[in-house]
């Protein structure tokens, strides 16, 4: 994989305030179709610790929000990493594919690789293996030496990037977290559960800082299917307190939610941005595609 480019970007300001650090933000919600999923995993966790999101990755309270990558998308992520990502092998990647898929239930879809490997995994996990593997692949050519990812899921591009970061030598020396509350609690869990194979330290905020508990310096952002998403006003303060403070970062940018014509409102210098078509491309709306957007 090459797309590289060393450049610092500066987001413009916006018409909402900084944040400080002990500020919380109480705003009108528009995010309502984070609300099933979100009450979903409120009621796992009335649950004994032993029976909580047991099988979270096929149930649809949560599967219409995540892990519902299709088999036949899943055929196409396999062949990107084994086409680009010539640096991993067959055992690194079926490695993390079953540490992944080990818990939650998933459903899980069939593959042969050109050497005739039988893999059977979660085409969402294959995503995660695409995904941090273009990430690495950018971020090891900046200087930044910490990520913030906003919009976790359940933590498995974490999972994915502290794994192949470590089989290809590539140092990040902390992972900062942000996600709803519930969805904080749920990747809190899933980490726990992976502690032993887990080596960068993490550490998790609050949705309603908006980012302005991350510290600043070699910082390098993180947000797919999230922050072109989510509302209007909690873009705009997640722009403010924190994308602006980012050195470098990665987006998967989704222009049927968020207009290609609203990055100049995000990038300061639109120039120093570098975008190409999502691979695979994963919008349905030809007219409205998403983007890999690098900066
Ligand atoms: C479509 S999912 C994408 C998850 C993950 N990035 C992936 O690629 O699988 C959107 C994520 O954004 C999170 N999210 C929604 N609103 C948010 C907010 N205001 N602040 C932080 N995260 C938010 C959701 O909880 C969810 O984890």
């Amino acid at each position: 994989m090459s797309f590289f480019f060393n450049m610092h970007l500066r987001p413009t300001k916006n018409t909402v305030s900084v944040l400080n650090e002990k500020q919380n933000v109480t705003l009108p919600k528009n995010d309502d179709v984070y609300d099933l999923y979100s009450n979903y995993l409120k009621n796992e966790e009335q649950k004994e610790p032993e029976n909580r999101y047991l099988s979270f990755k096929n149930n649809r309270k949560y599967t219409y929000m995540l892990e519902h990558v299709t088999e036949k998308l899943g055929e196409q992520y396999l062949k990107l990493i084994l086409t680009e990502c010539t640096e991993i092998d067959e055992e690194d990647l079926i490695n993390y594919l079953t540490l992944n898929d080990r818990f939650g239930d998933t459903v899980k879809s069939s593959y042969v690789t050109n050497k005739g490997t039988n893999i059977s995994c979660s085409p969402t996990s294959l995503r995660y293996v695409y995904h941090a593997l273009v990430i690495l692949d950018y971020y090891k050519t900046t200087d930044c030496e910490n990520m913030v990812e906003l919009g976790c899921g359940y933590g498995g591009l974490f999972l994915a990037i502290n794994f192949f970061a470590n089989i290809l030598n590539i140092h990040i020396a902390k992972y900062n977290i942000i996600d709803l509350p519930s969805a904080n609690n749920l990747i809190e869990f899933y980490l726990n559960l992976h502690k032993d194979v887990i080596t960068i330290p993490y550490e998790f905020h609050e949705s309603a800082k908006y980012g302005a508990t991350v510290p600043s310096g070699k910082l390098f952002f993180i947000s797919n299917y999230c922050f072109t998403e989510i509302d209007i006003t909690n873009k705009n303060l997640y722009s403010i307190n924190l994308l602006k403070r980012a050195d470098h970062g990665f987006i998967i940018w989704q222009s049927l939610t968020y207009d290609l014509n609203n990055m100049k409102n995000v990038f300061q210098d639109i120039s120093q941005v570098e975008m190409i078509d999502e691979r695979p491309q994963t919008c349905l709306n030809t007219l409205t595609p998403n983007y890999f957007v690098f900066f």
